[in-house]
C-alpha cells in the first residue's frame, strides 16, 4: 500500500502520486527505499527495479504533458508522444534485465518523486525545464558512469541497455532545450515560469531526498552528451564546475 503522504513532505509542493498496483510499496522519501550500500550483493539488482519505476514516472510525466497542454504546438506534442514510447521501452528493458537476474516486480519500495514534482508544475515550459532539462540531463551523466562501470565489470547486457537508453535520453533533452529556447525568445514570461518551477522543484527534491539521498551522489558531467543534447559551451562548463564541487554544496 501507498505511504506517499508523509508528515515531512509539504503537500503544497507535490501532485498526487501516479497509480501503482498492489504489487508495489510506494515510498514517499528516499530513506524509506532499500538503499543498499556500495558492495552489497543486492545493490545492482535493486537499481534495476528502481530505474524501471523511474522510467514509468518519465512516461507518466510526458503523458501528463500531452493531457494537460492540448493547445501546445504540434511539434512539441509529437516529441512528447515519442518520449512516451521511448520511456515505455526503457521501463520494459529494465524490467526484462531485472527479471532475468531473478527479481520480481514489487520486490523493493519505489519512489515517484519525479512525477509528483513535475506534474505539480503549471506550465509546460516549467515542466520541461525540470524533467527533461534537469532530471534527464543529470541522468545523462549517470548513464555515462553506468556505461563505464558495466564495461569494467564485463556486463555486456547492462552496457548495451545503457547505450540504447543514452541515445534516447539525449533526444529528450535536446527537444526540450530547443523548445525552451524558442519559448523564452517568444514569451519573456516563460523565464519567470521556469524560475518558479526550479524554485519549487528544488525545495520538493530536497524534502524527498534529504541529505542522505544526495550526499556524495554526483557524477562527472557527460560533456559530449550534453553538447549533443543542445546545451551551450557555457552551460556545459557550468555543469562541470557544479559537479566537481564537493557534495552537499
Ligand atoms: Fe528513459
Ligand atoms: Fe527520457
Amino acid at each position: 500500500m501507498s505511504s506517499e503522504s508523509s508528515p515531512t513532505l509539504d503537500p503544497t509542493l507535490f501532485a498526487e502520486g501516479p497509480a501503482r498496483d498492489a504489487r508495489f510499496t510506494v515510498a514517499a522519501r528516499w530513506v524509506e527505499c532499500a538503499n543498499f550500500p556500495n558492495g552489497h550483493p543486492l545493490r545492482a539488482i535493486e537499481f534495476l527495479h528502481r530505474q524501471m519505476n523511474e522510467e514509468i514516472d518519465s512516461l507518466e510525466c510526458s503523458a501528463a504533458n500531452l493531457r494537460d497542454f492540448p493547445e501546445a504546438a504540434w511539434d512539441v506534442r509529437l516529441s512528447l508522444a515519442r518520449q512516451c514510447a521511448d520511456e515505455a521501452r526503457h521501463a520494459a528493458m529494465f524490467r526484462h534485465l531485472f527479471e532475468q537476474r531473478g527479481g520480481h516486480v514489487g520486490q523493493y519500495p519505489v519512489l515517484n518523486f519525479q512525477y509528483r514534482i513535475v506534474a505539480h508544475i503549471r506550465s509546460l515550459v516549467g515542466r520541461l525545464a525540470i524533467q527533461n532539462r534537469s532530471f534527464e540531463a543529470g541522468g545523462l551523466d549517470a548513464i555515462a558512469h553506468g556505461i563505464e562501470q558495466a564495461r569494467q565489470e564485463g556486463d555486456e547486457c547492462l552496457r548495451e541497455l545503457f547505450e540504447a537508453q543514452r541515445a534516447d535520453e539525449i533526444s529528450h533533452v535536446r527537444f526540450a532545450n530547443e523548445w525552451i529556447n524558442a519559448a523564452t525568445r517568444q514569451n519573456p514570461r516563460s523565464v519567470l515560469e521556469i524560475g518558479s518551477a526550479l524554485a519549487a522543484a528544488s525545495k520538493a527534491f530536497r524534502q524527498v531526498m534529504g541529505s542522505e539521498g544526495t550526499e556524495g551522489v554526483s557524477y562527472p558531467a557527460d560533456d559530449a552528451a550534453r553538447r549533443e543534447a543542445g546545451f551551450t559551451d557555457t552551460e556545459v562548463g557550468l555543469a562541470i564546475q557544479l559537479q566537481s564541487r564537493p557534495a552537499g554544496r
